[in-house]
Parts: C-alpha cells; sequence; structure tokens
C-alpha cells in the first residue's frame, strides 16, 4: 500500500466548542501505517488543538499564513508564530482564500515561494493545471525526498457542493501533473484530490493511480464521517 494523506481543513465552520469536542474525539484514531493524517483548525483555536492532539497520531496543521516572521500587518499571522505553536505546516492558495479573500494567483505564488523557504511545510492548492508554478517550484525546492511540498488538486465547483469529480476526471488531472513533476525531476511530490470526499467515494478516490491523498472539508468536521473517511482504506 503506497502512503496515503487525509487532511481535513475545518475551515471557519466550527466554533471554539465543537473544535475541541470532535478534536478530543479524534485523538484517539491510531493511523494505519500508511496512512497520514492531518487536520486544520482556525488560527484562533490551533494552540488549543494542538495541546489536545499533541500525544495522538493526528498533526494539526494551519489553514493559512499572510507572511514570514513578525511585523505590523494587522490581523496577520505568520509562518513563525505557527512554528512557535507547534503547527509544522500549511495549507495555501485554498480556492476560498482566491475567491473570498481575493488572493491573486501572483500572491499565493509569493507566499509558495515565502514557505518553500521556511521551516514549514506546505498543501498547494490549485484548481486548474495552469495554476500550478512548477518553475517557482523547481528552483524553490531543496530536497525532492521530504515532504515540504504537497499540492492539491480541488476543481472549484466540487467544493462544498456534493458534487464530486469523476474518478476518469481526477485521473487525468493529476496524471498531467505528476507528468510534468517528472519532467521537472520532482517526481515525489505527492497530489491529493478535495472536493466533496466522504465516505462513500473517498475509497474510490484513494485507490485512483496518481492519487497520494484527500483533502477533506465537510465531511471532516464530523467524527463518524471522517472515521468512515479513513477505515475506507
Ligand atoms: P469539501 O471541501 O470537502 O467540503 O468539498 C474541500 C475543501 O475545501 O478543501
Amino acid at each position: 500500500m503506497k502512503n496515503l494523506h487525509i487532511v481535513g481543513n475545518w475551515k471557519m465552520s466550527l466554533n471554539k466548542e465543537d473544535s475541541i469536542a470532535l478534536a478530543n474525539n479524534i485523538k484517539s484514531i491510531s493511523k494505519k501505517e500508511y496512512l497520514n493524517i492531518e487536520v486544520a483548525p482556525t488560527s484562533l483555536y490551533i494552540d488549543s488543538i494542538v495541546k489536545i492532539l499533541k500525544e495522538s497520531d493526528v498533526n494539526v496543521i494551519s489553514q493559512n499564513f499572510d507572511y514570514k516572521t513578525l511585523g505590523s500587518y494587522t490581523g496577520g499571522v505568520c509562518l513563525d508564530q505557527l512554528k512557535e505553536m507547534g503547527v509544522t505546516k500549511t495549507i495555501l492558495g485554498h480556492s476560498e482564500r482566491r475567491s473570498k479573500f481575493n488572493e491573486s494567483d501572483e500572491q499565493v505564488n509569493n507566499k509558495l515561494e515565502t514557505v518553500l523557504n521556511s521551516d514549514l511545510d506546505v498543501i498547494f492548492c490549485f484548481d486548474s493545471y495552469e495554476q500550478i508554478p512548477f518553475e517557482l517550484i523547481k528552483n524553490n525546492l531543496q530536497d525532492n525526498d521530504n515532504l515540504k511540498l504537497t499540492l492539491a488538486y480541488e476543481p472549484t465547483w466540487a467544493i462544498g457542493t456534493g458534487e464530486t469529480a469523476s474518478i476518469d476526471h481526477i485521473e487525468e488531472i493529476h496524471t498531467k501533473v505528476k507528468n510534468t513533476l517528472i519532467d521537472h525531476s520532482l517526481e515525489n511530490i505527492p497530489i491529493l484530490y478535495g472536493g466533496s470526499v466522504n465516505p462513500s467515494n473517498s475509497k474510490d478516490i484513494l485507490s485512483s493511480g496518481n492519487v497520494d491523498g484527500v483533502l477533506v472539508g465537510g465531511a471532516s468536521t464530523k467524527i463518524d464521517q471522517l472515521l468512515g473517511i479513513v477505515n475506507s482504506i
């Protein structure tokens, strides 16, 4: 069995009480050897969730970041603060950041360059092949053997809509991306799929060629559905 990633993106969907209750419920998930499980709470609660999941098999990651280091950026969150809280990875370029917070491709790519040159790892979301800055990645990724960078294909129309992309479509995009990664000698970069993943479709998606895991929104905020996805493979 190849290594697989299941990443839960809690977005801004849960209040503090529900986030803590969910973390307490997932604390006892014992992962299979080939599974890497991560959850991304809202940054306001990261500190509390890290404490709850500290001894567990589930890692806590960030949904986003603004800058690398401390500074005069009102309302911002920086990589150094995340690191200080024990977070080692962040999501970047989620389509909701691009559409609802007006983050442009240029801003997202600048942040990608920043995080690739930091101590944190990153999951870079894209909703089309053209959105992946292969050259920037090639020029800033020092070591292709670790999991510094993960890509996540998230077609916008499939996010939160219940309309999952077909396996054929997922394989087509993932294979195209994988082939370009191979051309750049970056073939170790995992590629996740995200968009209405749930316990009924996760097995087929996770078993597809060139799919290294799933990025899950809504279903990751409900313990029975998250467990259903984890136990589907
Ligand atoms: P969804 O969200 O699983 O609710 O469609 C996925 C995501 O936004 O990462």
